[in-house]
C-alpha cells in the first residue's frame, strides 16, 4: 500500500509537473492563437476568391447583355428575321451569365445590383420582341434609329451597373486582402511573443531548478560526505518542507542516531574493560580489606587512646569495600529477577530506607503518584537506582530544598521522574555524568549515575537528564511495559 502522505508530501514532483506544464499550456496556447489566425485568414481569402470569381461573372453578364444588343442590332441593320435564331441564342446565354451573377452575389447591394441587370436584360428583349420585331414584320423603318437608341440605352445602362458592382466587390475584395494581411501580422506577432514567452519562462524553470533542486542536492550530497566521513556531529540545513528538506532531516537522524549508537558502544567498551579491571582489583582488595576490618573489629574491642583512630580504619576499609562491591556492580553482566513492579511503591521504599539509613540529611522527598504504575522489573535493582538518584539530589539541594519523585504511565512504558531545586549540573558534567568516576564531590566515587545507567539498560529502559540553574535539576527514567528481552534469572 502507498503511503498517502508520502503523496502529498511530493512536493518536488507537483512542482516539476506544474512547472513543464506551464511551458506546455504556452506552446498549447500559441498554437491554438496559430491555428485560429490561420483559420482566420483562409476565411479572408476564400471571400477575396468569391468576391473575384463575382467580379468575373458581373464582367460575364455585361458583355453577354451586349452580345445580346449586338443581334439586336445586326437584325435592325438587316432589317429581316434572318437573323432572330442567333438572337434567340444570345438571349438564353445572357440569361444563364446573369443567373449565374445572382447565385454569386452574397451581399445585400451585390444581390440588388444583380436584379437590376437581371431585369434590364428581360426588359430589353421584351422590348425587342414586343417592339422592334413587329416594326420589322410590317416593314416600318419610321422610328427604327429611335429604337436602336433605346436598346442600347439599356445596354449602356447595364454597363455602368456592372462598374458599380465591380467598384463594390472592389472596395470588399480590398478590405478582404486587407484584413488577410493584418491577420497574418497579428498571427506573427502572436507567435514570436508566445515563443519569447516560453523561452522567458524555460530560462525561468532553469533558475528555479538550479536553485531548489540542484542547490539543494548539493547540500544534501556535502552533508552526506561530512557525515559518512565520520564527521557525526554534522548537520544538513535546509529549510522547508519539501522532499530535499524531509532528506536533510532523515539524514540528521541517522547522524544523530549513530553518534548514540557510537557513545554506547565506547560506553560500553569502557565499563568493559573496567570491569576486567575492577574484577581483578576486587579479587585482590576483597581478602586484605576483611583482614583489616577483622582487626579493626578486634581492636575497637580493646579500650584505649586509639579507639578514634580505629574507627576512621574501620570506615575507610568499609569505604574501600563499598567502592569494590560497586565497581564490580557496575562491570558484571546484570542479573535480573523481573517481576511486575510498583514504581512507586519502590521509591517509597527507597526514600524511607535512605531516611533511617540518614543519606537524605533531612531533606524531604514528595512522590507523587495518582494510580500504582506497574512495569515488569527486577526490584532491587530500580530501588538502587532510585536511591542513587535521590542521594545526588539530596546532597545537591539545601536543607529545605525541594525534592519529588513523579510516577506515571504511557501506553508503552512507564516514566519516573526525580527532580530537585538543587544548583544543577554544570554542562561540562552533565555532558559525561554517566561515565564512571565523574564526579564533583571530595569523597565521591563517581560511580551512582554510571550504576544507575548500566541497570536501567540491562532493565531495555532508558535514563536522561536535564539541568540547568534556574530549574535544578531532573533525572528521568523510561522503563519499558514488556519485559526486558534477555532476563536471566538472579
Ligand atoms: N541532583 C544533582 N544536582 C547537582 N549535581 C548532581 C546531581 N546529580 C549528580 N550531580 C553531579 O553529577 C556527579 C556524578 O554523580 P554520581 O552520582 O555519578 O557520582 P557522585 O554522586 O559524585 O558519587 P557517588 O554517587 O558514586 O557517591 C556528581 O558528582 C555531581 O557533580
Ligand atoms: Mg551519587
Amino acid at each position: 500500500m502507498t503511503d498517502p502522505s508520502a503523496r502529498l508530501r511530493n512536493i518536488t514532483g507537483r512542482r516539476l509537473l506544474a512547472a513543464f506544464g506551464a511551458v506546455l499550456l504556452l506552446f498549447a496556447a500559441a498554437l491554438a492563437v496559430e491555428l485560429f489566425t490561420l483559420q482566420r485568414i483562409a476565411a479572408a481569402e476564400a471571400e477575396v476568391a468569391r468576391l473575384d470569381h463575382a467580379k468575373h461573372a458581373g464582367h460575364m453578364a455585361a458583355a453577354q447583355v451586349r452580345e445580346q444588343y449586338i443581334h439586336q442590332a445586326h437584325t435592325l441593320i438587316e432589317f429581316g428575321e434572318g437573323h432572330l435564331g442567333h438572337y434567340a441564342k444570345a438571349v438564353e446565354t445572357a440569361h444563364q451569365t446573369i443567373a449565374h451573377l445572382e447565385s454569386v452575389a452574397e451581399a445585400p447591394t451585390e444581390k440588388a445590383l444583380a436584379r437590376q441587370i437581371a431585369e434590364l436584360a428581360e426588359q430589353n428583349d421584351r422590348d425587342f420582341r414586343d417592339r422592334v420585331v413587329p416594326v420589322i414584320r410590317a416593314g416600318d423603318r419610321s422610328h427604327i434609329a429611335e429604337l436602336g437608341d433605346q436598346l442600347e440605352s439599356v445596354v449602356d445602362h447595364v454597363v455602368e451597373l456592372n462598374g458599380r458592382l465591380n467598384d463594390e466587390l472592389e472596395r470588399r475584395s480590398s478590405a478582404a486582402r486587407t484584413r488577410a494581411e493584418e491577420l497574418r501580422g497579428q498571427a506573427r506577432l502572436a507567435t514570436i511573443a508566445c515563443f519569447a514567452l516560453a523561452i522567458l519562462l524555460a530560462a525561468g524553470l532553469g533558475l528555479w531548478l538550479t536553485r531548489t533542486i540542484v542547490r539543494r542536492v548539493e547540500s544534501l550530497r556535502q552533508g552526506a560526505r561530512r557525515i559518512g566521513s565520520g564527521d557525526l556531529g554534522a548537520r544538513i540545513e535546509l529549510a522547508g518542507s519539501d522532499e530535499f528538506a524531509e532528506l536533510a532531516a532523515s539524514f540528521n537522524h541517522m547522524a544523530a542516531s549513530l553518534a548514540r549508537e557510537q557513545a554506547a558502544l565506547v560506553r560500553s567498551q569502557k565499563l568493559a574493560s573496567i570491569g576486567q579491571v575492577a574484577a581483578g582489583i576486587a579479587h585482590e582488595l576483597n581478602n586484605p580489606l576483611s583482614v583489616i576490618l577483622g582487626y579493626a573489629k578486634l581492636l575497637r574491642a580493646v579500650p584505649g587512646p586509639h579507639a578514634d583512630d580505629v574507627a576512621i580504619i574501620e570506615s575507610e576499609a568499609r569505604q574501600c569495600q563499598r567502592i569494590v562491591s560497586e565497581l564490580l556492580d557496575l562491570a558484571r553482566p546484570h542479573r535480573l529477577d523481573v517481576q511486575p513492579v510498583d514504581l512507586a511503591t519502590l521509591a517509597r521504599e527507597a526514600v524511607d530506607r535512605l531516611d533511617d539509613a540518614g543519606a537524605l540529611h533531612g531533606r524531604k522527598v514528595e512522590v507523587i503518584a495518582n494510580a500504582p504504575v506497574v512495569v515488569p522489573a527486577d526490584a532491587g535493582r530500580i530501588r538502587q537506582v532510585i536511591a542513587n538518584v535521590v542521594v545526588n539530589a539530596a546532597q545537591a539541594t539545601a536543607p529545605n530544598g525541594k525534592i519529588t519523585i513523579d510516577a506515571r504511565s504511557e501506553p508503552d512504558a512507564a516514566i519516573l521522574t526525580i527532580a530537585d531545586d538543587g544548583p544543577g549540573i554544570p554542562a561540562d558534567v552533565l555532558a559525561q555524568v554517566f561515565d564512571p568516576f565523574v564526579t564533583t564531590k571530595a569523597h565521591g566515587t563517581g560511580l551512582g549515575l554510571a550504576i544507575a545507567h548500566a541497570i536501567v539498560d540491562a532493565h531495555g529502559g532508558r535514563i536522561w537528564i536535564a539541568s540547568s540553574a534556574e530549574t535544578g535539576t531532573r533525572v528521568s527514567l523510561q522503563l519499558p511495559a514488556s519485559p526486558p528481552a534477555e532476563v536471566s534469572p538472579s
